[in-house]
């Protein structure tokens, strides 16, 4: 494998990584769910609470105006970090399903109307489901869904037929936590600009692993979580267009997303406050900041390379394993995947190879992955084992995982079936 990063001086980084599960090394493979942390976003958010833990925009005592500033900065990165124009388009909020839940709200729910068209793909996982459909019932409205390809790729000709139905809201995800398909999300939202439509592009997946510009992709919406590129959990950017943003009404409000209150009426502070009602997650943003400079530092290209090394090779000796059933795009589409491997091994519950796995220190994911529609409904699964990786994981950790199914055909007596 061409080695791009310097994985062996990263992991040094990640203290977590010289745990013993077992009596055995952790191998996380499940970076798709939550990403470790290194000590750089670690010691980040322990000096906040250490030496400024305060609270931001209302202090005018030294260590609020330090913690206002570092919030500040924190959004300036994560603008920078998707191309935004200011750190005004950048909604701190809870994580991607937050953030979602808050375009649905406060942009969407006055705009959608009995009868109207709101359309995803069969491939979102609930988060990019559950808000448009709860609001597709509020209002009487329809949720139509995309089908797939080859069960991995959207069908770009059902796309357009849906999108002639005029859909007032076009979500869906950058690529699938599932499948790992990375969707031509640029061609997606001109498409469904074309067609009248507000976008949303769902970004969990894709922002912490490869370069995504919002300006490029000309979506008006954007959802991505912090704890998925090294950062903290409990924070998440929603990202709007300004003109979008402006005209939006929030539906959370309260606290200093105020400009001025009487008893008759309130008046909404600039953005991106108005979006951000109480206190926020202070610590989270900061140890958020910590992560994008660490990403910085090391080249989203360079992560993306990466794993693109480690899918190759995965993929390659995955596809030597007889009782192994891959999802998502093969060897040849790598260029259209993430580092993202789903698979079931025939006669084992992922439930029990997720079991098995942790026996040899292995974090693998298994079960329907947030995402019914598609693996119970496309795919005709209960459930899926997944690995995935980051830039801290190395070749031989794939080759663990291989011993790991070996393990799986042993304890559960496969061949002798
Ligand atoms: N959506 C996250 C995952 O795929 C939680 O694991």
């Amino acid at each position: 494998m061409m080695a791009v990063l310097d994985v062996d001086q990263i992991r040094e980084d990640f203290p977590i990584l010289s745990t013993k599960i077992n009596g055995k090394p952790l191998v996380f493979l499940d970076s798709a769910s939550t990403s470790q942390k290194p000590r750089q976003v670690i010691d980040a958010v322990k000096d906040y609470y250490e030496t400024y833990n305060s609270n931001i925009h209302r202090g005018l005592y030294q260590i609020s105006m330090k913690s206002t500033d570092a919030y500040v900065n924190s959004k300036e990165l994560a603008a920078k970090f998707i191309n935004a124009e200011s750190y005004r388009n950048i909604i701190y909020c809870r994580n991607t399903t937050d953030a979602i839940n808050i375009a649905a709200l406060s942009y969407a729910e006055p705009k959608i109307k009995s009868g109207d068209h709101i359309l995803i793909t069969d491939m979102e996982h609930h988060s990019n489901i559950v808000p448009w459909l709860m609001l597709a019932k509020r209002k009487k409205a329809f949720l139509d869904h995309t089908a797939l390809v080859e069960k991995s790729f959207v069908d770009m000709d059902d796309f357009k037929k849906k999108l002639e139905k005029k859909p007032k809201v076009v979500a869906f995800t950058h690529a699938s936590n599932v499948l790992g398909t990375i969707n031509d999300v640029k061609l997606m939202t001109k498409l469904a600009h074309d067609a009248g439509a507000t976008v949303l592009v769902d970004a969990a997946q894709t922002v912490p692993h490869m370069k995504v510009d919002v300006k490029d992709i000309g979506c008006d919406f954007m959802a991505f979580s912090s704890h998925k590129m090294l950062g903290p959990s409990g924070i998440g950017v929603l990202y709007g267009k300004e003109d979008i943003l402006e005209e939006t009404t929030p539906a959370i409000v309260g606290s200093d997303m105020i400009r001025s209150v009487t008893f008759e009426s309130a008046e909404w502070n600039e953005l991106p406050w108005k979006f951000e009602s109480g206190t926020p997650n202070i610590e989270g943003a900061i140890g958020f900041g910590a992560a994008i400079s660490y990403l910085n530092k090391i080249g989203i290209e360079k992560v993306r390379s990466h794993e693109v090394e480690m899918l190759k090779y995965a993929l390659k000796r995955f596809e030597e394993v007889k009782v192994m059933k891959l999802y998502g795009p093969g060897i040849k589409s790598v260029d259209r995947r993430g580092g993202v491997i789903s698979f079931n091994i025939s006669g084992a519950h992922p439930h029990d190879v997720s079991t098995i796995f942790d026996t040899e220190g292995i974090a693998i994911r298994a079960g329907h992955h947030c995402a019914m529609p598609l693996v119970v409904g496309v795919l005709d699964e209960a459930a899926v084992s997944r690995i995935s990786f980051y830039l801290y994981n190395k070749q031989d950790e794939i080759d663990k995982a291989i011993d790991a199914i070996d393990k799986v055909r042993r304890v559960l007596k496969l061949d002798k079936r």
